[in-house]
């Protein structure tokens, strides 16, 4: 029998789940509902992919925010996917396993220590599966680093350097909409450093134990134009001619029906501006911010997350008592300047030029040469490869899984606990002892 989905959420995020459900699972899943704050967002996916791309698919059933409970008695599904903005997912995750329901929550899991504590009761109480969607596990070049530190070659883990680079496109963008202000995403330590603490976690197998952390926002925010001497600003991009001039806007072209449709016109609902200034006020996130993490296993990290930087990829080093894995990726070698549209802003792989300055995987022994580790990869679209290879998992199912790629409740909350505690020390200047913050 096929399973039964339903989808709360129904921003940029769900069309992945959407598309997988309607075309590339449809022997074995069913789509049976949307919820949505914004009722022209559920529009545009009834009126437009599902007919468009999911072979002319009938309406699915569209339900406002306020009748999730109702979507889920007259919709019946197995399974509820959350992919709404950060701060609401503890809701929909919570009531969802309480109605009898299996969750897939996109990352983050949640937001604070406060909505973590009630989605672990919720999950132990209710006995419901909880899976929280790491895609960036699935990324070959991400699992080939687990499986070359579950080897043994490098040895114990004494040490990792991270860093994290996003660049002026990607970056930007964060900045344009909900996640710039930390209520909604719990800024980016949690927002985007969630996936690159969880890849942390497990790699080296361990758990975080003390964070210490500093960030500030350095380049974002109008204040901050102003002192490098700007001095006109615009809110949004729609209709200003200040916006026109700016590298960082973003610019939706009216042929653009998935911006147009997801965003533009679905504006007069909720006053969501998907093109504000990066240069705006009321930015209450960071954009420069360094961390020191222990982990259970003594590892110490020092990561560094940047998300003004010309081109986008990570580094990673891990020291091991047997010698040194170097790991460079190279995402986007640059932005140009010339954004004239979306695709400007959408991560693709173009990896011209920078990429071949350093093989991406390096292993050097003690006494010994450095060595290239190669992997193998059939695509690299969609998160280095990792949302296609999520999918399969989600949707067909983990036979064998010795490298430990599902992750569920657990690892969710691990990896928003070092960005939660790390969001603690920026406030305190004092070091978080992550096991207080939660009681398992
Ligand atoms: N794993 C990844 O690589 C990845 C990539 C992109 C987004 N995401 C995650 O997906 C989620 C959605 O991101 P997005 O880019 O689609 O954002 P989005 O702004 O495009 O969509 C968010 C949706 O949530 C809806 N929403 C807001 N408040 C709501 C409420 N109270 N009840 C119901 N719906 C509500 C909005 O109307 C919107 O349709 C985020 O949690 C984000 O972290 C993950």
């Amino acid at each position: 029998m096929k399973k039964r989905y339903c989808i709360v959420g129904t921003g940029g995020r769900s069309e992945m789940y959407i598309k997988a459900i309607l075309n590339t699972f449809a022997d074995r899943a069913e789509l049976v509902g949307f919820c949505d704050s914004n009722r022209k967002r559920m529009d545009y996916y009834n009126s437009v992919v599902l007919k468009k791309q999911c072979g002319n698919h009938p309406d699915v059933a569209t339900y406002p925010a306020q009748d999730f409970d109702r979507m889920i008695s007259e919709c019946k599904p197995d399974t509820v996917i959350v992919t709404s903005m950060d701060r609401t997912h503890h809701k929909y995750t919570c009531r969802a396993m309480e109605l009898g329901c299996d969750v897939i929550s996109e990352k983050p899991m949640t937001i604070d220590a406060e909505k973590c504590q009630q989605i672990i009761d919720t999950k132990k109480r209710t006995g419901k599966h909880l899976t929280v969607t790491f895609n960036y596990r699935y990324s070959p070049r991400n699992t080939k680093i687990k499986e070359v530190i579950k080897s043994g070659i490098v040895g114990d883990i004494t040490s990792v350097h991270f860093e994290w680079m996003l660049d002026t496109c990607h970056g930007a963008d964060y900045f344009r909409r909900w996640h710039r202000d930390k209520n909604n995403s719990g800024g980016l330590m949690v927002h985007k450093s969630t996936h690159h603490f969880d890849l942390v976690n497990w790699w080296i197998d361990s758990e975080p134990v003390t964070v210490f952390a500093m960030g500030d926002l350095k380049f974002y925010g109008k204040a901050n134009a102003e002192k490098r001497g700007v001095t006109e600003f615009y809110s949004r991009s729609r209709g200003s001619e200040i916006a026109a001039k700016d590298p960082f806007a973003l610019h939706v072209k009216p042929d653009d029906e998935n911006l147009m449709g997801l965003y533009y016109n679905a504006e007069s609902e909720d006053g969501y501006y998907r093109d504000q200034s990066v240069f705006g006020d009321c930015i209450s996130i960071e954009d420069n911010m360094g961390v020191m993490v222990r982990y259970k296993n003594n590892t110490v990290m020092t990561y560094s997350l940047c998300a003004h930087c010309p081109w986008e990829g990570y580094r990673v080093v891990f020291n091991g008592t047997k010698g040194r894995l170097e790991f460079n990726v190279v995402e986007r070698s640059f932005c140009s300047a010339e954004g004239e549209d979306f695709n400007h802003f959408g991560m693709s792989e173009m990896k011209e030029d920078r990429s071949k300055l350093v093989p991406e995987i390096i292993f050097q022994p003690h006494w010994g040469k450095p060595q290239v580790i190669e992997y193998t990869t059939d695509t690299l679209a969609g998160h280095g490869g990792g949302d296609d290879r999520l999918l399969r998992h989600l949707f067909v199912g983990v036979d064998d899984d010795p490298l430990g790629l599902a992750a569920d409740y657990v690892d969710g909350a691990k990896s928003i606990l070092t960005g939660i505690g790390a969001n603690i020390s920026m406030k305190t200047g004092e070091p978080v002892k992550v096991q207080e913050l939660i009681h398992w």
